[in-house]
């Protein structure tokens, strides 16, 4: 079961809230490149896919075939890419069926991280590419969100998995970490631009916070400077599945 659970309130909070224009994307979408060095053949997964954005945003930059896949009823509702209904531990493709997975905050929702590693592996090809994009335990500093509601800061690092854990469980798989990189993205163009679509809903640490917690970092984002740009870096973690050798 999913750290919080998707409903339609929380696929419309998501989708108002959480999801970005191509330029704010830029990085993501130069770094993504770099590791996946996509061409017209590339079969990629984007597994836990929510309403599509990010397979909607690869077919279009890279012309590759994304398959999207969520567990969610309401996020598949909601989606703007066709989407399988499945999960991290039951994915319905073949085996061997894909050259990369993409994983876009969603590792913290997985209750079993290395029977997840094994499907992942089974359905990617020998020499493919896992990518996940997420804040882990120890590594929120880049989270502009955390500078004010700093309890959430410390329910991610106790709730959220650690680089060392993912890591661990692909392990286990037959997979190898090849990269780890914070990446930028330009969530708003000003805080004061941020604060007028924010909603709790559309934030997994914000929901597992206290209602005064809550309150408390909402006076200081209320308080901080609303002229200043909200950048957020979230980690790229890339792992490759052993096997044939890649180009
Ligand atoms: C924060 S949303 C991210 C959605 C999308 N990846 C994005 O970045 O826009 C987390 C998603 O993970 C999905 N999810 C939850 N548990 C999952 C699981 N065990 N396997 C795959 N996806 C899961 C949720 O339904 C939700 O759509």
């Amino acid at each position: 079961m999913a750290m919080i659970e998707y409903d339609r309130q929380a696929a419309a909070a998501f989708v108002a809230g959480r999801h970005l224009g191509d330029d704010a994307l830029a990085a993501w979408r130069e770094r993504v490149a770099h590791h996946l060095r996509p061409t017209p053949a590339t079969r990629l997964l984007d597994l836990g896919s929510g309403a599509g954005h990010w397979a909607a945003a690869f077919s279009r930059w890279y012309g590759i075939d994304v398959v999207a896949v969520e567990p969610s009823a309401a996020m598949r509702a909601a989606a703007e890419h066709p989407t399988l209904q499945g999960d991290a531990a039951n994915i319905p493709l073949d085996d061997a069926a894909v050259d990369a997975v993409w994983l876009s905050t969603v590792v913290h929702h997985i209750p079993d991280l290395p029977a997840a590693a094994t499907e992942i592996r089974r359905v990617l090809r020998p020499g493919g590419l896992i990518l996940i994009r997420s804040a882990f335990a120890g590594r929120t500093e880049g989270v502009s969100l955390f500078r004010h509601f700093r309890e959430a800061a410390r329910i991610l690092d106790a709730r959220f998995p650690s680089v060392e854990a993912v890591v661990s469980a692909f392990g286990t798989a037959g997979c190898t970490e090849i990269a780890l990189e914070p990446i930028p993205q330009r969530t708003a163009e000003t805080l004061a631009d941020a604060l007028a679509t924010f909603d709790r809903a559309a934030h997994t640490p914000l929901l597992l916070l206290s209602d005064e917690e809550y309150a408390t970092g909402l006076s200081r984002l209320r308080a901080a400077d609303p002229t200043e740009p909200v950048i957020d870096c979230l980690d790229l973690l890339v792992l490759r599945a052993q096997g044939a050798a890649h180009a």
